[in-house]
């Protein structure tokens, strides 16, 4: 864990998120309340289409919310400018996109590595090595995205992930291209990331997945209907 950002925690108060749609909008999340600790694994799930990756969005910085109140420590991303907001981002928050977002023109390896372009004061090569080969990758490190199964480029983009080692992962259906061991692969990789005092938030569809971590969140049309605590 980085030392700087491992007593990162968030809290949400009253988020509302709105889309336009037709002539009008649509609420996609509705006063949204939620506090994380590091060590905080939280799992969400919901019917496709209840808010779920719009709320990794916003709780991630990367989607700014109509109303309500996002803190990192004290922190509010949306306060900051366009410029600092994407360096606290890269600092502190790592990003498992549900589509993966990976470069297409460089390979896996140099996709791992992109973060540590903005963070280079470390030797990331060795954590790149160490991730591409826990994540199964080995013999893929130097194929393009469009050469990868889905499942490779989701083991891809956890790794580009979990790099830095930020405070806080966001993981939106980080298993749901994966066969049984590599879904339990991501998984044990989330868990024992958490265990080393950052967060985790994951958005799944699966059961098995949902049960990991000791927080589950249960959505329904942009609101938490429940909050299990272990
Ligand atoms: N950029 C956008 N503009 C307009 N509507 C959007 C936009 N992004 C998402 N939506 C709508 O917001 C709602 C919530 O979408 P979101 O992607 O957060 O759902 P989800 O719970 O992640 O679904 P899934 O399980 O299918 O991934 C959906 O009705 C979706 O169509
Ligand atoms: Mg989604």
């Amino acid at each position: 864990m980085n030392n700087t950002t491992s007593e990162i925690t968030l809290r949400a108060d009253g988020i509302t998120k709105t889309y336009p749609s037709g002539s009008g909008t649509i609420r996609v999340l509705n006063q949204i309340n939620l506090e994380l600790s590091h060590g905080d694994f939280v799992t969400i799930s919901g019917p496709s289409g209840c808010g779920k990756s719009t709320l990794l969005m916003v709780l991630g910085a990367l989607q700014e919310p109509d109303d309500g109140i996002l803190e990192y420590n004290g922190v509010s991303p949306y306060n900051l400018s366009a410029k600092d907001r994407a360096q606290f981002r890269s600092t502190n928050i790592g990003f498992v996109f549900q589509d993966f977002n990976l470069v297409p023109y460089l390979t896996v390896r140099e996709n791992i590595l992109c973060p540590g372009i903005v963070n280079i004061s470390k030797d990331w090569e060795t954590r790149c090595a160490e991730l591409i080969e826990s994540l199964g990758l080995s013999d893929r490190a130097s194929h393009y995205p469009d050469q990868l199964s889905s499942g490779e480029k989701q083991r891809t983009a956890l790794a580009r992930a979990l790099l830095v080692e930020p405070a806080i992962i966001f993981a939106d259906e980080p298993t749901g291209n994966l066969d049984q061991d590599n879904g339990k692969r991501v998984l044990d990789h989330l868990t024992s990331y958490a265990d080393s005092g950052a967060t985790v938030m994951m958005a799944t569809h699966d059961r098995d997945a949902f049960d990991t971590g000791n927080k589950h969140l249960q959505m329904d049309n942009g609101s938490i209907l429940k909050l299990i605590s272990e």
